[in-house]
């Protein structure tokens, strides 16, 4: 449905090519549908390699657009982007983009190191892998809205108090949506959460995973050994494990894109419960089996040792 609407607003914007170069809003947020992968689809880019387009100039996205069409600026990934774009398509694009407001939401809950200061609007993307990589947005305040029951357990602002809850705060909004939809679907089984989810519309799951993820995580209280750091930087070759850092990040803090949770902080209980339920087969929603070979391989005390390296970082 989407595919159809977008081609037929391609071929309409084909025909207003001729007319005038004057950029539509409207038109230009149907037209960015094939950026937001990238750029986010409000032109906050989920990624710290990709630029953030919302706020812009429009001039200079215009320029930057024909440059990359022309050649005179060169990027991989931006040229086959631009190729096809009319005068029309560029100007719409940068009119939608230049007036989305440039708050980042995620951006304030990762770059906490100096002024943390926790985000109360706004919306932020979420990345399905089912319909193949669909972006939708979540509501930041209708998210705090509806959190008030997950209070008890994750905190008011996803810092949950008890060990063997999971903190919710900064973590990736796509990787907490997929939680609740397997919650509900019973991909990923667990007696609490099932009641939770039951009557929760994939708007709401969205909303409460925009509002989780701009909250500001606490540090974790555990303390991380050598052993831990160089398991988590190096895995072991001897048995075939492979290292965390791959996936979940230098920082612990995931990839959002790619749907990898941050560990970082993470209450250190609720990890060994996590990675035990991998190793033995109880949870299974992680795609590909990615974690379950992995876990497969740890030993009781690589995953004392682990969980505690990942519950001590900053
Ligand atoms: C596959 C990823 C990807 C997609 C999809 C993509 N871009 Fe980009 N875009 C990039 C990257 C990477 C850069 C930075 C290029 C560089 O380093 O010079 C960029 C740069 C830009 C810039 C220049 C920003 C600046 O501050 O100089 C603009 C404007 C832009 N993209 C617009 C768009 C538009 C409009 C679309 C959709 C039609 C789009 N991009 C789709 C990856 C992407
Ligand atoms: C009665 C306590 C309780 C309440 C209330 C509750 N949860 Fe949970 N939640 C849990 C427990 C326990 C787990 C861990 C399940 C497991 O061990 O797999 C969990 C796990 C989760 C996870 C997975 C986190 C991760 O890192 O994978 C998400 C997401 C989540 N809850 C969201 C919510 C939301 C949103 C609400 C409110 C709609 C909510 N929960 C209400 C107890 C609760
Ligand atoms: C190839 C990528 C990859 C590697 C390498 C990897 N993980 Fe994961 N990990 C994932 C994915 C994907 C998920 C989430 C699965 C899902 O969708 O529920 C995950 C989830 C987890 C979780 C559950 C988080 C939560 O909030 O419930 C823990 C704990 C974890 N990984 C620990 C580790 C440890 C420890 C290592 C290194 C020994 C490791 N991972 C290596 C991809 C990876």
């Amino acid at each position: 449905m989407k595919k159809i609407i977008f081609s037929l607003l391609l071929t309409m914007s084909a025909v207003n090519t001729a007319i005038a170069v004057e950029g539509n809003v409207d038109a230009g947020e149907a037209k960015a549908a094939m950026c937001g992968a990238c750029h986010g689809a409000a032109g906050i880019s989920p990624s710290p390699t990709y630029p953030n387009l919302a706020g812009q100039q429009s001039a200079y996205i215009v320029k930057q657009l024909s440059d990359f069409k022309s050649g005179a600026r060169t990027d991989m990934m931006m040229a086959p982007m631009a190729a096809n774009l009319s005068e029309q398509d560029m100007a719409d694009l940068a009119a939608f983009f230049s007036s989305q407001k440039r708050v980042s939401a995620q951006a304030a809950a990762s770059d906490n190191s100096s002024a943390p200061a926790a985000v109360s609007s706004g919306s932020v993307d979420i990345v399905t892998s089912t319909p193949a990589k669909a972006i939708y947005a979540g509501d930041v305040k209708a998210g705090q809205e509806k959190s008030a029951m997950c209070a008890s357990c994750h905190g008011a602002d996803g810092n949950s108090p008890i060990a063997i809850y999971p903190k919710l705060a900064g973590q990736s909004a796509s990787y907490v949506a997929k939680q609740l939809a397997d919650f509900k679907s019973g991909e990923r089984v667990d007696p609490v959460m099932v009641g939770m989810v039951a009557a929760l519309s994939e708007q709401d799951m969205n909303d409460l995973a925009a509002y989780f993820a701009v909250q500001i995580p606490t540090a974790g209280q555990a303390e991380g050994s050598d052993i831990g750091h160089k398991l988590y930087f190096g895995g072991d070759a001897n048995k075939g494990i492979t290292a965390c850092v791959a996936c979940h990040g230098v920082k612990g803090k995931g990839m959002a894109q790619a749907g990898f949770p941050a560990l970082a902080g993470q209450n250190a209980d609720y990890l060994k419960k996590q990675i035990a339920s991998f190793r033995e087969g109880s949870r299974g929603n992680d795609r590909s089996s990615m974690m379950r070979n992995i876990a497969i391989k740890l030993s009781d005390s690589d995953i004392d040792e682990l969980v505690n390296y990942m519950s001590s970082i900053k």
